[in-house]
């Protein structure tokens, strides 16, 4: 048994396999580009590695490995991210798996990593016995009673574009900073995602909803900004970052929006549900005095079985993370 970093003879081997599970509906040459194009990206190539574990010379499993930097209370902290976890079918049940995820987990820890994080997207207890803990992770969502709205506007939609950039990473750098901890982003980090995001929202057969962005400002300077996307109509909202009044515009901008637009149905996850405590409820991020008045739609939480944020400490400082609920983490950070 053997595992090494996969050259692209071996990933196109893993493709073939993976393409009917995550090819989130590219075609299997897109799908391969997609890939290809992310390992060569220049965030991708300081950062993005395929492992692969061979049995007498053949391929039986892969996953992915990336580096990334959090920062918590000042502190820079390197972890793994360890993803698209993956045996071929007719070699599974056989162990492949966990010892591949051993191996990795050995590997980071004597490479000065102070942690590893994924998110899983099968019972969480798979990777609990190999000692990764699992974060709170929600899926909110409100429904709007738009009949009651008085006009339908067409509004025009403003999509992230790789000249967003420079000021949504000035933005984030300062939210970063107050957070119990979350991922530092660089604009070649930003621009990797934009990448990923667009490639699919250009590609995919799915419908792939291309991302919205929408900055406040204080004083004509950029303080904060959202991203959301919509399908059909549901809106999502991805991210909410920066000031705290920034944020506050944001979120009557956004109700605003999804009122005008007859959107029935908001949702996002726990990072973004952030801002509604403590009750999370509206009512703390459409403050009495705006334009929107109680009632105000109930938010509903629900576990969310899928993308749950894991993580296995090698630093004392990390073992705290998993207490902080909801987890910081933003949708963006999902590699
Ligand atoms: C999950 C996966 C990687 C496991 O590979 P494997 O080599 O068979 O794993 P191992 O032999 O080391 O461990 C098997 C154990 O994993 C657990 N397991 C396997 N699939 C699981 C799933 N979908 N949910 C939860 N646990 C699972 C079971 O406890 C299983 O025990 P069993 O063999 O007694 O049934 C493989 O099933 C796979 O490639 N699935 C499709 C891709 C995927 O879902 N990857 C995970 C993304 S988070």
């Amino acid at each position: 048994m053997t595992i090494t970093q996969a050259g692209w003879t071996d990933i196109l081997t893993v493709l073939r396999q993976t393409h009917a599970i995550w090819s989130a509906g590219l075609s299997k040459s897109d799908y391969h580009e997609y890939i290809w194009r992310q390992l060569n990206h220049p965030w991708g190539l300081r950062n993005h590695k395929i492992f692969v574990m061979k049995v007498n010379g053949q391929v039986v499993s892969s996953c992915k490995l990336y580096t990334v930097e959090l920062t918590s209370r000042g502190r820079q902290f390197k972890l793994a991210g360890l993803g698209a976890i993956y045996t071929f079918a007719a070699h599974r049940h056989r162990g492949h798996a966990c010892k591949m995820i051993e191996a990795m987990i050995e590997q980071c820890e004597n490479n000065q990593y102070d942690g590893m994080i994924l998110y899983s997207d099968i019972d969480p207890l798979f990777y609990e016995n190999l000692g990764f803990i699992p974060f709170g992770a929600a899926d909110f969502t409100f429904h709007l009673p738009w009949h009651l709205a008085a006009e339908i506007e067409e509004e025009p939609v403003n999509y992230f574009e790789r000249h967003d950039i420079a000021a949504m990473a000035a933005i984030y750098g300062k939210w970063q900073r107050r957070q119990p901890f979350a991922f530092a982003r660089g604009e070649d980090y930003f621009d990797y995602k934009f990448f990923k995001e667009r490639f699919l929202a250009d590609h995919s057969f799915l419908a792939w909803p291309k991302l919205q962005i929408r900055f406040a400002y204080e004083n004509a300077t950029p303080s904060a900004y959202a991203l959301t996307e919509t399908g059909g109509s549901v809106l999502r909202i991805l991210e909410v970052v920066g000031s705290d009044s920034g944020r506050q515009q944001l979120w009557s901008a956004i109700f605003e929006e999804a009122y005008n637009r007859q959107i029935q149905k908001v949702r996002g996850w726990e990072s973004v549900a952030q801002d509604m405590s403590p009750g999370y409820k509206l009512s703390n991020v459409l403050p009495p005095e705006g334009k929107f008045q109680p009632p105000l739609p109930v938010v509903h939480y629900y576990q969310r079985d899928w993308g749950r944020p894991m993580i296995l400490p090698f630093d004392t400082a990390l073992e705290s993370w998993h207490n902080f609920f909801p987890c910081p983490i933003l949708e963006l950070d999902h590699l």
